[in-house]
């Protein structure tokens, strides 16, 4: 297993944006396991699976192929052979991956997945589970909040750059929603895990979240390259884009 550093809050912490980053300055390779949750919504959705049928969705998820490219500059996610990095990011999917998180069988697929892809290098990886569930042994666990105003701002600036139409109030009450449904499920539960630093990024800037992450990776003594500089210190040199299958 190679040096993981874990990211883990609720939605519009910041934690895409800023694990992309401190994986780029690293070197390192970026796992956004929503992304895996989210391109397994998007099948179900267009597939017409009942979501609330544990089997059927099950059986969806053993039969699904889903991917991360694990580079934090091309981020693509893959589904069964194409490209999904876009068509995943709308609120109707967000609902729907949140939904399907709660189920076990979707869980252990995806955290197999999710595994494997540490084999591969040193990694940053974002989600819910990361630092209680999927590597409690990781090397450096974050847990980054903010406040719930703070983090629908970011979200509907973010859906608004994506051309996607949605008021603030529609944004606060998915994610108070969606939040409600991560920390309150039986598997896997949003939770500080134990041992994380805990960061709240609501009057913080990217730059900020980024250097206090990075002082904290580095000052880990089994940190790959540490002490070099950026450049240098890229164990797993730089991932190149397409699927890289779990
Ligand atoms: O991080 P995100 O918003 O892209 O995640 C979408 C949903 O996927 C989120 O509401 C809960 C679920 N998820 C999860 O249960 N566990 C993870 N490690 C990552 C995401």
């Amino acid at each position: 297993m190679s040096f993981v550093v874990t990211i883990d809050g609720p939605a519009g912490a910041g934690k895409s944006t800023t694990a992309r980053e401190v994986a780029s300055r690293l070197g390192f390779l970026y796992v956004d396991t929503g992304a895996l949750y989210r391109a397994l919504a998007l099948k179900v959705r267009n597939g017409g699976v009942p979501p609330d049928d544990p089997s059927a969705v099950e059986r969806c998820a053993r039969e699904t192929d889903v991917g991360l490219s694990g580079s934090p500059e091309h981020a693509h996610v893959w589904l069964d052979g194409a490209e999904v990095s876009d068509a995943i990011r709308t609120p109707e999917v967000s609902e729907m991956a949140s939904r399907l998180a709660a189920q076990t069988p979707v869980r252990r697929r995806l955290v197999e997945i999710q595994r494997a892809l540490a084999t591969r290098g040193p990694l940053v990886a974002e989600g819910r589970d990361l630092g209680t569930v999927v590597f409690p042994d990781a090397e450096v666990k974050i847990y980054l909040d903010a406040d719930l105003d703070t983090r629908a701002a970011r979200r509907a600036r973010e859906l608004k750059q994506r051309g996607i139409a949605a008021t603030l109030e529609q944004v606060r009450e998915e994610l108070t929603r969606r939040d409600g449904r991560d920390r309150g499920r039986a598997d896997s539960p949003l939770q500080v895990p134990p041992g994380a630093r805990v960061v709240n990024t609501s009057a913080m800037t990217i730059d900020q979240q980024v250097e206090e992450i990075l002082r904290v990776v580095r000052d880990h003594p089994a940190c790959p390259g540490r002490g070099a500089g950026d450049e240098a210190s890229g164990a797993a040199g730089t991932p190149g884009p397409g699927p890289q299958r779990g």
